[in-house]
């Protein structure tokens, strides 16, 4: 059996395996894999997330060092969600915007942590940009043009495995230098996919 320094990510993909199924079953990410999902569905999507990464990314990009986030490969995907969410909003009527703005929730900001459990909130997000892919190309193929860029939902587009792997890589080699704990990296990722879930669980 391999230890958790030598494959990270395979243990957090494990840790996680019910948490992840349980957020995919939220009422708000059966409707955005519906068949029958709308523009109007995704434009929600894009706004309740706004809300999530705006206070998460913000902990996590000033608090992880510079070096640790070059290695891990890791970028804000706000500017790409902000632009979305501006060309979703540009084909909206001004009713339809004012009424997904009264269906926002005001979401709690993320509690801050040591490294450990800010890397395990950068392998959920970066985990979601897998599925965010599935999401995306589900998306086309209901909405065609009127996804629009999807620069958030593809983030990495078709870097996505390359990127993927330099994350994983680099988790190891963090935690052979010592830098990272295996263990309170998974319990970081188990807290961060329970606080989504619930905050997520909030939007009907
Ligand atoms: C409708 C909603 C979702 C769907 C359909 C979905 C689907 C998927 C799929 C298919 C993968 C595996 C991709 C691959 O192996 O190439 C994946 C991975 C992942 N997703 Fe999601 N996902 C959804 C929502 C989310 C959310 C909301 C989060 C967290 C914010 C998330 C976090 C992750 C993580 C961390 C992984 C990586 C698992 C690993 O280590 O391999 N997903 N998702």
């Amino acid at each position: 059996m391999q230890s958790l320094e030598k494959n990270l990510i395979v243990a957090l993909r494990h840790a996680t395996a019910a948490a992840h199924e349980s957020i995919e079953q939220l009422p708000i990410m059966c409707r955005i894999m519906s068949a029958t999902v709308t523009r109007l569905d995704y434009y929600y999507y894009l706004l309740v997330l706004r809300e999530l990464y705006t206070p998460l990314e913000a902990a996590l990009y000033t608090t992880v060092a510079a070096d640790i986030q070059t290695r891990l490969g890791v970028r804000p995907k706000l500017p790409a969600l902000l632009a979305d969410l501006n060309e979703q909003a540009a084909l909206n009527t001004e009713e339809q915007n004012a009424s997904a703005e009264l269906r926002k929730h005001v979401l709690l900001a993320p509690a801050m942590q040591d490294v450990n459990h800010l890397v395990g909130s950068f392998y959920v997000l970066e985990g979601a940009t897998l599925g965010g892919r599935i999401i995306a190309r589900h998306l086309q193929k209901v909405l065609g043009a009127e996804l629009g860029g999807a620069r958030f939902l593809d983030f990495h587009g078709e870097h996505t495995s390359a990127v993927w792997k330099q994350f994983a890589g680099a988790l190891d080699d963090l935690c052979g230098e010592g830098y990272l704990e295996p263990n309170a990296v998974i319990n970081g990722a188990l807290a961060t996919f329970a606080d989504l879930y619930q905050q997520l669980a909030q939007c009907e």
